[in-house]
């Protein structure tokens, strides 16, 4: 593992061999891939030629023709980066993800070497958010693959461990199915190089759905802001965080945010602190901040009051499943802000790519399984001291009982719009089917 601060890239491994370190100095950007790619081969070539480094080598190609960290919009530091990658690792294509745990108080980068890693990764959220959880997944059935040595009994248990990981969100179930049909007949051999360059297209489509979701979400910015005195920003209000963090790049609610900033139209973004993780606090201020989008985090409980005052112009948030009837499961607390939208006339959108649909589902309400998680989360809360230490405080009466439930449903008749990469539709099974009609039953 290496450990990124803010100013740049410190080694925290034991001391590695030349050829290791040129692995890390060749992330620094595109040209230099190929620069590694050369180097890899040439001592794949110096050390005899066996057949595992030949399929390491397609891996390696496999994963640069689509998947790359290299091709995200977002930047850090004027670095590229996505949420999840693969790059050579020791004589194999290795998983990383960026830690969100850590963020905003330090970037880290992790290894995800094994399924159990991987499952690891998802349940305890070091990645999150509907989009990077499944591409996270679709990764995570290439790891699989590898661990599974070619028995189809295997690689199925090891993928129903991925899929028990988070119960909500619809990606992981879309992504680990289209890995498995991906591979249905196909000859073991090539089940690991199958599952990677499907991960990476898959990687590559989220990032791609995401901007168009930007583009169209644009349109709707522009429009709001065509009705307000010139040069006054539009208020957007946000719930958790929907950022790119929560998919490969762009993001689904902000993807609409970014394209009118980096458009010259001026918005201003209410964030809702999202308790009890903090996502918005702590990631989607993060992302703004780091695009120099204003901002303002506010409180959970503050919205309804600022919708009442006329300081919120359009709500959008994003989504973990969506019901093809329009039913909006997503962070718990959404709900609520839908309520209060509805009451004072403020415009609710949610923005999604169509891998977060849930095609089966008629009743979100009634149907769709809520996660709840760990009393710790609502019991203890984490920060950083000012010593710069990360710390979890106790913020609760001790021995009081807790209840976690992470997600709820905003039924579709709260919500004004569907965002999708295809345009924008109304919340109902119409509106949806009008933008996806072989998808429909
Ligand atoms: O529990 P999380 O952090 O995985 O929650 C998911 C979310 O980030 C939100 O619900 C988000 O608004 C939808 S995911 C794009």
């Amino acid at each position: 593992m290496y450990f990124l601060n803010m100013t740049g890239l410190v080694d925290v491994c034991k001391p590695v061999p030349v050829f290791q370190k040129l692995h890390w100095v060749s992330r620094r950007g595109k040209n230099r891939w190929h620069f590694h790619y050369g180097l890899s081969w040439c001592y794949s070539l110096l050390n005899g030629v066996s057949s595992h480094v030949i399929s390491t080598g397609v891996q390696i190609i496999l994963a640069r023709s689509c998947g790359s960290r290299c091709d995200s919009t977002v930047k850090i530091n004027g670095e590229s980066y996505r949420t999840v990658w693969v790059e050579p690792g020791d004589g194999e294509m290795c998983l990383k993800i960026i830690d969100q745990r850590r963020l905003p108080f330090s970037l880290e980068i992790e290894d995800l070497v094994s399924v159990e890693d991987v499952v690891r990764a998802i349940a305890d959220m070091h990645v999150r958010g509907a989009g990077c959880i499944g591409v996270t997944a679709a990764y995570g059935v290439w790891v699989a693959a590898r661990e599974s040595e070619g028995d189809r009994t295997n690689l199925d248990l090891l993928c129903g461990r991925l899929l028990a990981t988070r119960p909500t969100a619809s990606n992981l179930l879309w992504a680990v199915n289209r890995q498995l049909q991906a591979i249905e007949g196909k000859p073991v051999e090539q089940w690991s190089q199958i599952t990677l360059r499907e991960a990476g297209c898959i990687a590559d489509e989220d990032a791609e759905w995401c901007q168009s979701i930007g583009r169209h979400g644009l349109g709707l910015l522009e429009g709001i802001a065509a009705g307000k005195p010139a040069n006054e920003p539009v208020n957007v209000l946000t719930h958790c965080n929907a950022g790119w963090l929560a998919f490969t790049d762009w993001g689904s609610a902000t993807a609409p945010i970014y394209a009118a900033h980096r458009s010259g139209l001026p918005v201003h973004v209410w964030v809702d602190e999202t308790r009890p993780r903090n996502q918005g606090a702590r990631l989607t201020a993060w992302e703004l901040a780091n695009e120099g989008v204003p901002h303002t985090v506010i409180v959970d409980n503050a919205g309804g009051h600022l919708m009442q005052q006329g300081m919120v112009d359009v709500v959008i948030t994003g989504t973990d499943r969506t019901t093809y009837t329009g039913d909006v499961a997503n962070k718990i607390g959404t709900y609520l802000k839908a309520l209060a939208a509805k009451e004072n006339n403020v415009p609710f959108y949610v923005a999604l790519p169509s891998s977060t649909f849930d095609w089966e589902t008629r009743d979100g309400v009634g149907e769709i399984p809520i996660e709840q998680r760990g009393g710790e989360e609502v019991s203890r809360v984490e920060g950083r001291l000012s010593s710069g230490e990360l710390a979890e405080v106790d913020v609760l009466n001790p021995g009081s009982a807790t209840a976690n439930y992470a997600f709820d449903v905003t039924p579709a008749r709260l919500v004004t719009g569907l965002i999708t990469e295809r345009g924008i539709c109304a919340a109902t099974e119409e509106g949806i089917a009008g933008l996806f009609p072989r998808k429909q039953q």
